[in-house]
């Protein structure tokens, strides 16, 4: 018997992707290993090349990253340190050897103003700190080991393990009783438990260059905050803002809709509509865990 293909997920212990990737790996029989910040300083390469040459993984995902978006706009050293020389550290360790790189990325790294949803191929002008430090990220992975790794972009990501943005409005919801969200700001909302299958296939694949993988559909943060508190049955009025009534530091596209289709020519998976996908998120992990607290 062949031994199970082994992958190590950094960021596996706590991200909100990267426990996504552990559960639906070991559902598809890989050997998962996941990384907090009590295993090895991703931030020290030596340290980092020797765990991952004691762990002697096929693949590595790299979910690690500077993610608070806002801060990184007075943090640029940080953010860079995080998401620009980590995965060019990673990308020269991988490169020239028999294992391969999945490294995620971001829709901000578009400016949002296209209005069409963003292809692979579309240049890349992002309008913040965090969207130019995963931009520089994603560069140098493709440029120290092309032949080896692959960039995944997402966006708008919920699911269970972590605050995110569904929780956090099904919170407030529960709280107060209503809720005032964004409503010309347009995305694709995405399930990671679909994200990690998705790429767990580009991985098996050994896929290389950039992939959209996103959940189908677009919708605006306020549209998927309705359908959330719809779908949860909670008796919550969700009030439609504009951008300027919640001013924050760093500035969001306003269209970021991914383009899926080199994703779907290459694993021969279709994303699922982003309601449907919630609707498992909020019936099978959310409602779940709010009886039992
Ligand atoms: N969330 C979204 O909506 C979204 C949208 C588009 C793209 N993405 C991309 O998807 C990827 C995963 O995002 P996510 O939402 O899963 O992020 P996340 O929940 O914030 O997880 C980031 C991970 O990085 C770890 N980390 C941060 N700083 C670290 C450090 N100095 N040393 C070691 N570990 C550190 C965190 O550990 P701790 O828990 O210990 O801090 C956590 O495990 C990222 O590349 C992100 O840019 C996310």
């Amino acid at each position: 018997m062949s031994p199970r293909p082994k992958a190590l997920v950094l960021g596996g212990r706590s991200g909100l992707l990267g426990q996504a990737l552990v559960r639906v790996l070991r559902e598809s029989g890989w050997d998962a290993l996941p990384t907090g910040r009590d295993d090895v300083n991703v931030l020290d390469s030596g340290s980092l090349a020797s765990f991952i040459e004691r762990a002697e993984p096929a693949v590595i995902f790299n979910t690690v990253a500077w993610t608070q978006v806002d801060l990184a706009e007075e943090r640029e050293e940080d953010a860079t340190r995080l998401n620009r020389q980590l995965p060019t550290c990673l990308a020269r360790m991988v490169r020239g050897t028999s294992m391969h790189l999945v490294h995620f990325s971001t829709d901000f790294v578009f400016s949002g103003r296209k209005g069409t949803p963003y292809t692979p191929d579309d240049t890349p002008d992002p309008a913040s700190v965090y969207g130019a430090t995963k931009l520089a990220g994603e560069q140098a992975v493709l440029q120290q080991c092309p032949d080896n790794a692959c960039v995944v972009r997402t966006s708008w990501l919920f699911g269970p393990g972590r605050r995110n943005f569904v929780k956090v409005i099904l919170d407030i919801c529960h709280d107060k009783g209503e809720a005032r969200v964004v409503h010309d700001q347009i995305g694709s909302p995405t399930y990671t438990l679909d994200l990690a299958a998705g790429s767990v296939k580009l991985a098996e694949l050994r896929a290389t260059g950039i992939f959209h993988v996103a959940n189908a559909g677009q919708a605006s943060w306020c549209e998927l905050a309705s359908e959330a508190v719809n779908l949860a049955g909670l008796p919550c009025k969700v009030h439609a803002i504009p951008s300027r009534d919640y001013p924050q530091k760093a500035q969001r596209p306003p269209f970021s809709v991914l383009d899926t289709a080199r994703f779907t020519q290459m694993t021969g998976i279709t994303p699922r509509p982003w309601p449907q996908a919630l609707r498992d998120y909020i019936y099978k992990e959310c409602l779940p865990a709010m009886h039992d607290a």
